[in-house]
């Protein structure tokens, strides 16, 4: 058989290599950027939502698995699959990298037209250094391990840690020569940032103490506090949160001096040094990373799971909210930082992470629809994201609102950027007032709709057994409290003047003007309708039975509707006030 010529080859190199170069010159790289009153992650020049899940830890770890994965994912109207990359994997050997997991989930979220955010399991891992290669794992002399204080007291029982010691030089240098290598490979691979953010390492921070008692980490407890760190605080003192102007005001907002000395010496005081060295050691990560591929980064955090922890019982030194102004100062190549929403306070979790510039997003929450659009309606989040997500059944109401979002997000993203969205918090009773537009919306979470009669039972005669049947609805209008367990939620768009796109369910709404005007406004030209591509199309023109009862707009608490609605000021007779 003939060889290939080389004229051959090189065309052939040609051929190959001419559609990435094509694509490498046309797709900016995502950044995040303030536009009008919102921050927004830019992909490919233009402002994107991440309507995202997490895959399970070990999902991506086996292509094969995840083959079936991406079209239920893509069925659930994914927009952004988070991913992960394993350091142990990808570096079984030192200096010897192995990309395959890498490439195959850019090629399957490709496949899907999705994107990817990549998990960096480096060092630390929900506080582990579990994710380590096991050339780490072994070499102790060279790789330093965090310690408790020795010998355990009652203040410091005895727990054990499996944890890399953040004051490790040569730990850090380790992580962020792989975490360089892996966005190098990207930065070949990519020119299309099918990879637009990136996580470096996995809710990190100290369990059982509040800092390392390593002899690196002793030296540094007892060394200066880093100029770098006073000259944040004293040039952020007019703005930092109150936790931890709290913390150093005990010193009298003191300048210099041991950590120790400006901070104290409880674990508070401890909790401030150690996220002073894990954020160093990120940002240490992330810009190595950044020198070949300056993509978004954020950490994430395991927060405070209820008020009476202290640091330790959560993992200290770790993104948490109280310890923001912290991270901002140690790692400024890091965008966001993101809670991991387990509690049950989301809202609040989500006020105490929208502050001092943070823009909103979490890698890991509870797949619950009303939670999402209050993030996204009331703090501009840029992304909304359940853990598990290849566990989620393709009807998983998630996917519904995906949808839904996936439709209207140049309109939604719009209305980010220009204050023109307002989000109805997801409750289960009672009755709130959104100021919005020159309005006062009355919110009330009710269950309304046309009545579902209870199915009627009828004998199946072919086969001899009784089945249900569900009969027509009749046209009547149901309406009382929510079922418990049920929420309301939504939010309202301004479509134009007096005129609203809304998206919720399990609600009714009355538009009101404050005082004297306020029962003059009336609702006309109510219809249903979707949103492609950010253009509205109408469904049904929805009137008499369907319709708004003159000034009261209902959506049915069995399903998240899209309404568009157009309000008129009513006077003279046949004034409804
Ligand atoms: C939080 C971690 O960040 C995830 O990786 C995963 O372990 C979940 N907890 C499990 O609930």
């Amino acid at each position: 058989m003939n060889r290939p010529s080389w004229l051959t080859c090189k065309l052939c190199i040609l051929l190959f290599a001419a559609p990435s170069v094509v694509a490498q010159k046309a797709t900016p790289i995502p950044v995040i950027a303030q536009r009008g009153a919102a921050k927004q992650l830019i992909v490919d020049g233009k402002p994107f939502l991440m309507l995202a899940g997490e895959l399970h830890n070990s999902s991506a770890s086996s292509s094969a698995y995840m083959e079936p994965i991406w079209p239920q994912l893509k069925a659930l109207h994914l927009n952004t699959v988070i991913g992960t990359v394993s350091w142990e994997l990808m570096e079984p050997k030192e200096g010897h990298f192995d990309f395959t997991l890498v490439d195959s989930q850019i090629a399957s979220a490709r496949k899907q037209s999705m994107h990817l955010v990549l998990i960096w399991f480096g060092s630390w891992k929900n506080t582990s250094s579990m994710y380590v290669p096991i050339w780490v794992k072994r070499d102790k002399q060279r790789f330093q391990w965090a310690q408790q204080h020795d010998p355990p007291t009652p203040d410091h029982p005895k727990r054990g840690l499996y944890a890399l010691s953040a004051f490790c030089r040569n730990n850090q240098e380790a992580d962020a020569r792989a975490f360089r290598a892996l966005m190098e490979h990207i930065r070949q691979v990519d020119p299309q940032h099918t990879v637009i953010m990136m996580q470096i390492e996995n809710e990190t921070g100290i369990l059982a103490e509040a800092r390392d008692f390593s002899p690196a980490a002793q030296a540094a407890w007892e060394g200066p506090v880093p100029d770098e760190l006073l000259a944040y605080l004293s040039a952020h003192k007019t703005q930092l949160l109150p936790e931890l102007a709290t913390t150093w005001q005990r010193s009298g907002y003191r300048l210099h001096g041991t950590w120790s000395d400006v901070f104290g010496t409880d674990r508070y005081a401890e909790e401030i040094f150690s996220a002073w060295y894990f954020g160093k050691y990120a940002d240490a990560v992330a810009s190595a990373g950044q020198k070949e591929l300056a993509l978004p980064m954020y950490v994430n955090a395991w927060l405070v799971q209820n008020e009476k922890q202290i640091p330790g019982d959560y993992p200290s030194g770790g993104p948490v909210s109280r310890m923001m102004d912290i991270w901002h100062a140690a790692a400024p190549s890091l965008s966001l930082l993101a809670p991991d929403i387990y509690i049950a306070d989301f809202e609040g979790t989500c006020d105490s992470y929208a502050r001092n510039g943070n823009p909103l997003f979490f890698p890991e929450s509870r797949p619950i629809p009303g939670n999402y659009v209050w993030a996204i309606g009331h703090h501009n989040a840029i992304g909304v994201a359940p853990f598990a997500v290849d566990d989620l059944k393709p009807d998983d109401p998630l996917g519904q609102l995906y949808e839904k979002l996936e439709g209207m997000m140049p309109v939604l993203l719009k209305a980010q950027e220009t204050n023109a969205i307002v989000a109805i918090p997801p409750r289960n009773s009672g009755v709130i007032t959104i100021p919005f537009e020159g309005f006062e919306i009355d919110a009330r979470y009710v269950t309304t709709r046309i009545s579902n009669s209870p199915p009627a039972t009828t004998s199946d005669s072919a086969n001899g057994r009784r089945s249900q049947q569900a009969v027509a609805p009749d046209v009547s209008i149901t309406s009382g409290a929510l079922a418990t367990g049920q929420t309301g939620y939504g939010l309202i768009i301004a479509a134009g003047p007096d005129e609203f796109y809304i998206l919720g369910r399990g609600i009714s709404l009355t538009f009101n003007r404050p005082a004297s005007e306020t029962n003059d406004w009336v609702m006309y030209d109510f219809e249903e309708g979707v949103f492609l591509n950010g253009q509205w199309i109408t469904g049904r023109h929805l009137n008499g039975d369907e319709g708004p009862t003159l000034r009261r707009l209902t959506l049915p608490d069995n399903g998240l509707v899209l309404r568009r609605v157009k309000l008129y000021r009513h006077v003279g007779p046949g004034s409804v006030g």
